[in-house]
């Protein structure tokens, strides 16, 4: 059995091995030292070509123990030329599909897998808390209901039949976690969280994540009441190991171990740090090459005891010898790539994901365009119309994380929104195309070249200021246009680990572009291509349609051209509060119930674009909203009707969302939760009715135990489009 397998290698092993098997290391470096003398585990960030000399360094040590390969596929195979590049986990959450984001997991992994590449950085479940975070983008946005069903579909596609299947990968939730609550957006700040707030919020999404089978958990960077994540013993063993039954593998972040050491400061060397990652439970140590003298120097020095490491290898070969490592260590398959990277089939899921990605906040009724009103000339501008980067935004193997990948994926594949519309629009229209603005660019950090303690401190982003050239180039073509498309966003670098923004207004010549096009009177769609939601000016909230695109993937431009043309019908949902103001930050609609909390002396607190919202191309009204026994004991099942109809001309794809309010409560709660939704199409002109089923036991709050709960009472059910109050019918039922 593999267990037998397990205790006869471990057996085996002498410390120094075992210190090597707990590393991952960053292939970019010398390879031969990664394998031979630090005797690594695993390897990220690899190259074909690194792949290989690996596996022919590995037949050379003594116990020939396969490698572990690490990539952050987390919007497809980012690092392979060719691959498909989905939608941003952001947008992909905007399509609210789990059936389809599992698809686009299976397809992700059916594609890495063929590439020699065992594990994915992916899904990452924190739920986004300050728009200004960095790493907004790679989100399922807000809400732990979505997160988690979002979540569990991905690890489902990525781990598809079981590890044995040689076209499943290792899915990885991540970053457990509290990491997205952080000061001021600033990513990897200390996180003010208390206990019971991450058993509320934080931890469902990870919680479902193990009963899904997720074969790893990655750490956060962050610490929380002065104790850095990789040495929380409670987090990593006590609820993760022991209460949840976590047999999977931990792998720490980014040097997680060294930053106890150099960057945190609550440890005075290697061997005090190595000493209490493995007391917290850690197994796998990212790209902290140190931690393999470290730990050897904690045994000597009594800080560990000789089998403190046992643990760790033990999870580590488990998963080896799960995934069949030792006798087919799933190297690179040139036939299989030349049959799946990029094939018809991912690019159609793409563009499918794509479509479903896409919401319509807005829309006086210019689109869908109309395209039997004759010839038309289209005015697409802005600096995100024809930009790939943009497209595929971070983790897209074109933003300088891998350096053998310098051209980033082959141009061609990739349809920007210029390219789109061209192909799509009938052959007697004119697409004509003026950028007219630009985003930012990167220059050295005035504050200077190195940290005080000698590391080189990153470029920094400085916004282009607008150039009135450019911009009346871009008004004379909007005044000579029937429609102008202005496509407007951010870019790579204002969006990633480390790269949270102190503003979320569109920068450089944005603005400017946006008030000069609005102030031409051709009617005006505005397209975000942005890692996150936006704070917008006038022009753009007063423009004709307003349409959130995120980064939509490879086959965004032309999803999007099928949308303005009426190809396809709107049918994404915001998985994500938008702001009026940066100070409104944070945002999100499930906030705890308060006093006076309600709005700021000088602005309301509602937001921009509310969890949930988007259009149709059609009207769908709610009613009747019924629940069929209002009587629910502890273990029954809320059940509830609600009708809806289509007075519209087009067919919609609706998602109907059920909110829970527990009306008291013995602490302060959420004021609604998202429990359910249903994706339902409604033709023209017709009924629907939709059922809606909520086992009683879902209505829970975690009380001052930090238990969860069900406190029986009265609750409301909210049904409705989206999570705004005045959008959602109400009903009330009452647990005993
Ligand atoms: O997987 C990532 C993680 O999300 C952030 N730090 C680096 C890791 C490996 O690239």
């Amino acid at each position: 059995s593999i267990e037998e397998r397990v205790e006869d290698l471990l057996g085996r092993m002498t410390l120094a091995e075992k210190a090597g098997q707990m590393l991952q290391l960053d292939a970019r470096q010398d390879i031969s030292e990664i394998v031979l003398e630090k005797l690594a585990g695993s390897i990220l960030h690899t190259s074909p070509a690194k792949l290989v000399e690996a596996a022919e360094l590995v037949a050379r040590t003594r116990l020939r123990i396969p490698l572990l390969t690490a990539e952050d596929c987390i919007h497809g195979h980012s690092f392979w030329p060719g691959a498909t590049i989905f939608p941003s986990q952001l947008a992909m959450a905007a399509s609210w599909d789990a059936g389809l984001v599992e698809r686009v997991a299976r397809v992700t992994a059916i594609e890495v897998s063929a590439t020699g590449i065992h594990w994915t950085f992916s899904p990452v479940l924190c739920i986004t808390r300050d728009l200004r975070w960095g790493r907004v983008n790679e989100t399922f946005g807000e809400d732990p209901y979505l997160i988690s069903e979002l979540g569990a579909a991905m690890i489902r596609g990525y781990q598809g039949d079981g590890l044995t299947d040689p076209t499943a990968i290792l899915a990885t939730a991540k970053h457990f976690a509290g990491y997205s609550e952080t000061q001021g957006g600033r990513d990897a700040s200390e996180a003010d969280i208390s206990r019971r707030k991450l058993r509320s919020w934080f931890l469902p999404p990870f919680e479902r994540a193990v009963k899904e089978g997720c074969a790893v958990f990655m750490l956060g960077y962050q610490s929380m009441d002065g104790v850095p994540i990789t040495a929380n013993k409670w987090l990593l063993n006590d609820v993760l190991k022991d209460e949840w039954g976590f047999t999977g593998t931990l792998v720490t972040d980014w040097d997680n171990v060294g930053r106890m050491v150099w960057e945190q400061k609550v440890c005075a060397d290697y061997a005090e740090a190595s000493a209490r990652a493995v007391k917290a439970g850690n197994d796998l140590v990212m790209t902290t090459p140190a931690f393999f003298e470290g730990a050897q120097e904690a045994v000597a020095r009594g800080l560990l005891g000789d089998h403190d490491l046992d643990s760790a290898v033990r999870r580590i070969l488990r998963l080896k010898f799960a995934l069949g490592l030792f006798e087919n260590p799933r190297t690179p398959d040139a036939d299989r790539q030349r049959a799946v990277i990029g094939s018809p089939e991912h690019t159609e899921l793409n563009l499918e994901i794509a479509r479903r990605s896409l919401v319509l906040l807005r829309n006086d009724g210019v689109l869908p365009l109309d395209s039997a009103a004759g010839p038309r000339r289209i005015a697409v501008l802005g600096p995100n119309a024809d930009d790939v980067s943009a497209q595929l935004g971070d983790w897209a193997g074109d933003s300088g994380q891998v350096d053998w990948m310098p051209d980033g994926h082959p141009r061609e594949l990739t349809a920007t929104v210029l390219d789109g519309l061209r192909a799509a629009v009938p052959a007697d229209w004119e697409v004509v195309f003026e950028q007219g603005a630009e985003i930012e660019r990167l220059v050295a950090d005035p504050e200077g070249e190195t940290f005080p303690d000698g590391q080189p401190r990153p470029p920094i982003s400085q916004p282009i200021p607008a150039d009135p050239e450019r911009i009346a180039s871009a008004v004379a073509v909007a005044t000579a246009a029937d429609v102008a498309i202005v496509v407007v966003g951010d870019t790579v670098n204002l969006t990633g680990e480390h790269k949270s923004t102190a503003t979320l207004e569109l920068q450089g010549g944005q603005i400017a572009l946006l008030d000069a096009i609005a102030a031409t009177g051709t009617p005006m769609i505005v397209v975000l291509l942005d890692s996150k939601p936006h704070v917008l000016p006038p022009s753009a909230l007063n423009a004709a349609a307003l349409i959130q695109a995120f980064n939509p993937g490879m086959r965004g431009g032309q999803a999007l051209a099928e949308l303005v043309l009426g190809h396809i019908e709107p049918s994404g949902r915001m998985p994500i509060s938008a702001a009026r103001h940066v100070g409104q930050q944070p945002i999100y609609y499930n906030q705890v119930r308060g006093q006076h909390g309600t709005r700021y002396a000088d602005l309301t607190q509602d937001p921009l674009f509310a969890f949930g919202e988007g259009l149709s191309y059609t009207t769908i009204a709610y009613d009747g909203l019924t629940i069929g026994e209002p009587d629910v004991a502890a273990d029954g099942v809320v059940r509830a009707a609600v009708r809806l109809t289509n007075t519209g001309t087009r067919p919609a794809l609706e998602t109907v969302q059920a909110y829970i309010s527990d009306l008291v409560t013995s602490v302060t709660w959420a004021g609604r939760e998202l429990k359910a939704y249903r994706q339902v199409t409604v033709p023209p002109g017709e009924s629907v009715t939709v059922e809606i089923e909520l086992p009683a036991s879902d209505c829970t709050l975690v009380d001052t135990d930090g238990v969860r709960v069900v406190e029986p009472g009265d609750f409301e059910l909210l049904v409705g489009p989206d999570s705004r109050p005045s959008s959602l019918l109400s009903a009330k039922f009452r647990i005993s």
